[in-house]
């Protein structure tokens, strides 16, 4: 490839991506996104509520892509033990409640205002999923401190600021080859200090796909 090819195929996308043309490289994840397909009543039902929470509730919740993500990633680590911070009116936490059904795990989530904690705590009543969801309402920071079971998935999305106070607190709970995933790592969004310390720590592994940053906490290497 010669130097100007890098350049000529960054415009072939550019061009293409403004004229919507299929192209080998160029085509967008868009371009495959479906809804997602329900296995029987009881994950209809989930789909319909997860519709109800982002189109009538108003508050942020994550994008519908990377909670579809979170649920893949939660049911393929098995999880039994989820903990999340900042659980808004309980999108994220509903779709990880999704793998859980399948794993047999729980999840813990954490939020500080009282008005979207009692939208949350209906919609896991309507989900169904009271059972395998504790909803700690109050300030993370220092209720996180109340833990002592190892967690398999950490999945950050409350304060920015915060997230490597919650790395520092809970890292040791992170089971070894479990998961820390950390919500809204754009450049302009994201707290260096967290990104810092989850690219230079040679016990972690971390990509950031997206504006996620997917974290797993290696095993040792047993010789
Ligand atoms: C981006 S929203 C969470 C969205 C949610 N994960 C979802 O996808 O449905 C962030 C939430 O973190 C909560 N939060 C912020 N600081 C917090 C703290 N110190 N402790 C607990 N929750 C906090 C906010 O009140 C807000 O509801």
């Amino acid at each position: 490839m010669n130097k100007t090819m890098p350049f000529i195929l960054v415009l072939m996308c550019f061009i293409s991506g403004i004229a919507k043309a299929d192209s080998f490289f160029c085509e967008s994840d868009w371009d495959y996104m479906k809804p997602p397909l329900a296995a029987d009543e009881y994950e209809a039902k989930i789909h319909d509520i997860l519709k109800d929470i982002t189109e009538n509730q108003n508050y942020y919740n994550v994008p519908e892509q990377d909670a579809r993500m979170y649920r893949i990633l939660a049911e393929s680590v098995n999880a039994q033990n989820i903990v999340e911070i900042g659980t808004s009116t309980g999108y994220s936490t509903i779709w990880f409640g999704l793998a859980l059904k399948q794993t047999g795990g729980k999840l813990t989530t954490f939020e500080i205002d009282p008005e979207r904690s009692a939208i949350a705590r209906e919609n896991f009543k309507r989900a169904e999923m009271n059972d395998i969801i504790t909803l700690i309402e109050g300030d993370a920071h220092e209720e996180v401190l109340k833990l002592s079971e190892p967690i398999d998935i950490l999945f950050l999305d409350a304060d920015k600021k915060g997230y490597i106070d919650y790395l520092n607190k809970l890292l040791p709970l992170v089971r070894e080859g479990g998961l820390i995933i950390g919500d809204n790592i754009m450049t302009d969004l994201a707290d260096p200090v967290y990104v810092e310390a989850i690219t230079t720590n040679p016990a972690l592994e971390t990509v950031v796909i997206a504006g996620v940053a997917y974290t797993i906490k290696k095993r040792s290497i047993k010789n």
